[in-house]
């Protein structure tokens, strides 16, 4: 289907756009007074993930509010790990908790990838979500980096340093290489599913890649986000699916991420998009990278803070506005509002002074 608005599309294949398409990292989750309703009645965050209707109704309800270039699938990173037999869990207010770790050698080596049936409310959920989209704007898959993934398993959910994970990579690396690689392998099976489903583009998340060193970064979370993109599938109409890869915390190796093969760059707050450009922006497209905490001050400055970061960006094709991460709960909608509107009127402006 030919979309109306495949700006983001286009600026993934650093085409020139009328303006600079914008989208955000949750933009459907609780700052949403209509998300919170809806995840009362599906009764747990899980299973509103699971529901492909009600996944399917929180993807579009940002969509409703605002003129946003793109949208993306309502699910979880960490449906992957669940799908291997981890048992995930989100209790109220802690985020998430496996019920199994994988964070020895008997659970690491007994671990495979997992049946893509039990994955099938992610991809009905996809092809719900399309039909609902009905073409108006692309649809973003996603799945959470083969490292990233490891983190959550071995520890058993979030933590403040991820010691075991970071132990492991210096005492045990081909444990550390096991889990990785038979989490790549399960990464690419449900990215190609959702590409089978319908996907316009999908995205890898690193959160935690930024806590390695440089060479476990490379080794770990680099090679086998390389080792995804390398085994993905084309789309249903032969083309290739645009890719973007986001490493939290990734911008002291931004030369290599460049260079991994991914259509585009996520930068988190912390990068010089002004200098991430002038050195990437020929090669690759560049994704962020507003603070979200902007969003909590007043409108003025979410405005004034927003067209900054389009100018740093400057008028050449290949850049999508996004925040540097996920939008907070606290963040009001009106915010949200401001930023969608300022970031468009702002790139449409510098593209006329260009
Ligand atoms: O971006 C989007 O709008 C799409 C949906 C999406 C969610 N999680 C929904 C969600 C995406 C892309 C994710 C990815 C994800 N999940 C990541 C990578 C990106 C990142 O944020 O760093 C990670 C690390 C996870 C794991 C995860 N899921 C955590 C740590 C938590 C709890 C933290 C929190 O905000 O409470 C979740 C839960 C989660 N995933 C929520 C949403 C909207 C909040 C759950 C709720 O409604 O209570």
């Amino acid at each position: 289907m030919m979309l109306e608005n495949d700006t983001f599309l286009r600026a993934l294949n650093r085409e020139p756009t009328p303006w600079t398409p914008v989208w955000l990292m949750r933009q459907a989750g609780r700052y949403l007074p209509e998300y919170n309703v809806t995840r009362a009645k599906a009764g747990s965050f899980l299973a509103l993930a699971q529901t492909p209707s009600l996944a399917t109704e929180v993807t579009l309800q940002p969509l409703a509010r605002f003129p946003l270039d793109a949208a993306i699938l309502f699910s979880d990173i960490l449906t992957v790990p669940d799908a291997m037999g981890l048992g995930l869990a989100f209790a109220e207010g802690e985020g998430p908790r496996f019920a199994r770790t994988t964070a020895d050698e008997a659970a690491i080596r007994a671990l495979a990838v997992p049946d893509m049936n039990k994955l099938r409310y992610v991809f009905d959920a996809v092809r719900e979500i399309k039909r609902a989209l009905a073409g108006r704007v692309p649809l973003i898959g996603f799945a959470g980096s083969p490292f990233t993934l490891a983190c959550y398993m071995i520890e058993g959910g979030g933590s403040a340093d991820f010691a075991a994970v970071r132990s492991m990579a210096c005492a045990r690396p081909d444990l550390l290489q096991h889990l990785v690689a038979v989490n790549a392998k399960a990464v690419a099976a449900c990215l190609n599913e959702q590409i089978a489903a319908g996907a316009d583009a999908v995205m890898i998340f690193d959160t935690w890649g930024g806590l390695l060193t440089a060479s476990a970064y490379r080794s770990f979370s680099l090679a086998s986000m390389r080792a995804v993109l390398a085994s993905l599938v084309p789309a249903p109409n032969g083309r290739a699916v645009p890719t973007i890869v986001f490493t939290k915390g990734g911008g002291q190796w931004l030369d290599d991420i460049a260079a991994c093969g991914a259509s585009a760059v996520g930068l988190d707050w912390t990068v010089d998009l002004a200098d991430a450009r002038r050195r990437f922006g020929t090669k690759v497209a560049l994704q962020g990278n507003l603070d979200p905490l902007v969003l909590l001050a007043d409108e003025d400055t979410v405005r004034r803070e927003a067209a900054a970061v389009v100018r740093n960006a400057g008028p050449a094709p290949g850049h999508i506005f996004n925040l540097g991460h996920g939008v907070v709960p606290a963040t009001s909608p009106a915010n949200v509002a401001a930023l969608v509107e300022s970031v468009h009127r702002e790139s449409r402006l510098i593209r006329r002074a260009a």
